[in-house]
């Protein structure tokens, strides 16, 4: 049989996790950004990689739109397809951390049981679920940036299953960071993505 896990088995590399965060100077960590389209999780995804860069943390951004362009471009999506979708970036992720990245994962990441999947695959304090939206960034306000014409064509119903319009969208019950809008307005990048390195920092 192929793909159950029957005979396959497993090499170690004798050159490990800590040999690699040691030449790099720093921990490899997941940190999982979900939100609705719109809500800004790539432009802190972004802001974020830039912040750490600047401080000599080498970290890479697996963004959900730039994904579906190769390694799952055979995805739509519907519930099994983000399942699937959510289930690979989350082993990516996992391999990214492995390997001493900071590995930015930014996609949309609609239902609570697969990110609790992908959690339950990382040991326990490498995953930081950062929420950008989930209380604060109202669904109004990513509609009416719509940058890409997708929620006007959701409306529409030219487009089907659309997060937020026509499928769900399950918020995170207990995040480590939710982003929000202050004082009705939507923080600068900077500020956001500071509050996550501040974050990483306090976790060593
Ligand atoms: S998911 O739900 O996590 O599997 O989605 P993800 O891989 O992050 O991809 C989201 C981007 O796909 C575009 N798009 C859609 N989003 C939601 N629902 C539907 N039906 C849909 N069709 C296309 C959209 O541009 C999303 O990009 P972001 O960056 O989130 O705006």
């Amino acid at each position: 049989a192929i793909g159950n896990g029957t005979n396959i088995f497993w090499h170690e590399c004798p050159v490990g996790k800590s040999e690699r965060q040691k030449l790099l100077d720093q921990k490899g960590c997941v940190v999982w950004i979900t939100g609705l389209s719109g809500s800004g999780k790539s432009t802190l995804a972004c802001s974020l990689s830039r912040e750490l860069h600047a401080k000599g943390k080498l970290s890479y951004v697996l963004d959900g739109d730039n994904l579906r362009h190769g390694l799952n471009k055979d995805l739509g999506f519907k519930f099994e397809d983000r399942t699937e979708n959510i289930r690979r970036v989350g082993e990516v992720a996992k391999l990214f951390a492995d390997a001493g990245l900071i590995c930015i994962a930014s996609l949309i990441s609609p239902y609570r049981k697969d990110r609790d999947a992908c959690r339950a695959m990382l040991p326990d304090l490498s995953f930081i679920e950062a929420s950008t939206v989930y209380m604060n960034m109202p669904l109004e306000l990513c509609e009416e940036r719509d940058a890409k014409g997708l929620y006007k064509l959701a409306r529409a119903k030219k487009i089907k299953g659309f997060t937020g319009i026509d499928d769900p969208y399950e918020p995170p019950l207990n995040c480590e960071i939710e982003l929000s809008l202050q004082d009705g307005v939507c923080p600068p990048p900077g500020t956001m993505s500071g509050r996550v390195v501040t974050y990483l920092e306090e976790k060593g």
